[in-house]
């Protein structure tokens, strides 16, 4: 690998930026220093808009990182908490993000469910967003492989998992007169095999699949449809998973753009989708990963 051509005299340099390209043909590291995503100014990208957000168990979650961004693009917001236990670590979060309402729900419980949009009906009367940020799987079925989960198990990981989002998109599609965006989180382990993600690779298949069959039933009401598919992030849900830390290590090294994403990479993603920027983009998976997913 010869060195690189000398720069003409005045043009920038990078700080830490290294002359030398190392030997897999890759740009030297640090070409790229890490603007930070909490920094941004606010916008009003997302002005006048109306946006539920399931999913936030604390201040970790994805669910948080979509929630923050929407507000900082404009967005009112709702969110929810699975149940007492969870509330006082969800209260925070919906205090410093200014949430308008924090309401109980329990994806299993189709009276909370009902209640949850008779709420923003009344309060709101319109929905423009929805994110769908959750997943469950028990953990004997999930640790165990696919080939000893239980039929129960398997059951319980699609119903929490991927047909509450349909649960749920047929409670908002009323509310979204006006069009909309529906979102739900993937991962890389629905279309490639990612040791110990186990039966949720299956499970998020489905929940993908779904994205683009509501996609193509939901087009015509100018309501679009993403998957999206982060890299590993820390969070309560990941550290269910065996040897997560490992993931992580391997997607800071090995995604092109070698950085470990975080909670408001996936927001800000979201917000985009969301906004008249994106209005011909529906039922595609987004992958928000530093390009991890183009590695073999
Ligand atoms: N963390 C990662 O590396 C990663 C990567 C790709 C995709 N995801 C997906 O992102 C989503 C959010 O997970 P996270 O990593 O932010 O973890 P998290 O633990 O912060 O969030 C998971 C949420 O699921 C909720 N939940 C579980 N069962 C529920 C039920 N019955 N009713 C209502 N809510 C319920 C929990 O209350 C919690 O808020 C999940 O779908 C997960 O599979 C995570």
């Amino acid at each position: 690998m010869g060195r690189l051509p000398p720069l003409p005299d005045g043009a920038p340099t990078m700080p830490n930026a290294s002359v030398d390209a190392p030997a897999d043909g890759r740009a030297p590291s640090g070409a790229l220093p890490r603007a930070s995503s909490h920094a941004l100014p606010p916008s009003t990208l997302l002005a006048g808009k109306k946006a539920l957000v399931v999913g936030v168990a604390n201040e970790d979650s994805i669910a948080t990182g979509c929630a923050r961004a929407f507000r900082l693009c404009g967005a009112d917001v709702a969110l929810t908490y699975q149940n007492e236990k969870a509330r006082p670590h969800v209260e925070p979060v919906a205090q410093a993000i200014g949430a308008e309402m924090l309401l109980p729900l329990d994806v299993t419980q189709p009276a909370q469910l009902d209640a949850l949009f008779d709420t923003l009906a009344t309060r709101w009367g319109q929905l423009d967003l929805l994110v769908h940020s959750i997943a469950f799987a028990p953990k004997a079925d999930l640790q165990s492989g696919l080939l000893q989960s239980s039929a129960e198990g398997f059951a319980m990981a699609m119903d929490i998992s991927c047909h509450s989002f349909l649960r749920l998109a047929r409670r908002a599609v009323p509310l979204m007169r006006e069009g909309g965006t529906l979102f739900a989180m993937s991962y890389l382990g629905a279309n490639k095999v990612v040791p110990n993600y186990n039966l949720m690779g299956p499970v998020k298949a489905a929940l993908e699949a779904s994205c683009r069959y509501l996609a193509y039933e939901l087009g015509p009401r100018g309501i679009r449809v993403h998957a999206i598919s982060p890299g590993p992030i820390a969070t309560r849900a990941a550290s269910g998973l065996k040897e997560f830390d490992v993931l992580l290590a391997h997607a800071a090294n090995e995604a092109p753009l070698q950085q470990a994403i975080d909670t408001m990479d996936v927001g800000l993603t979201c917000a985009h989708l969301a906004s008249p920027l994106a209005r011909h983009l529906t039922g595609a998976t987004l992958y928000v990963d530093g390009g991890l997913n183009i590695m073999a």
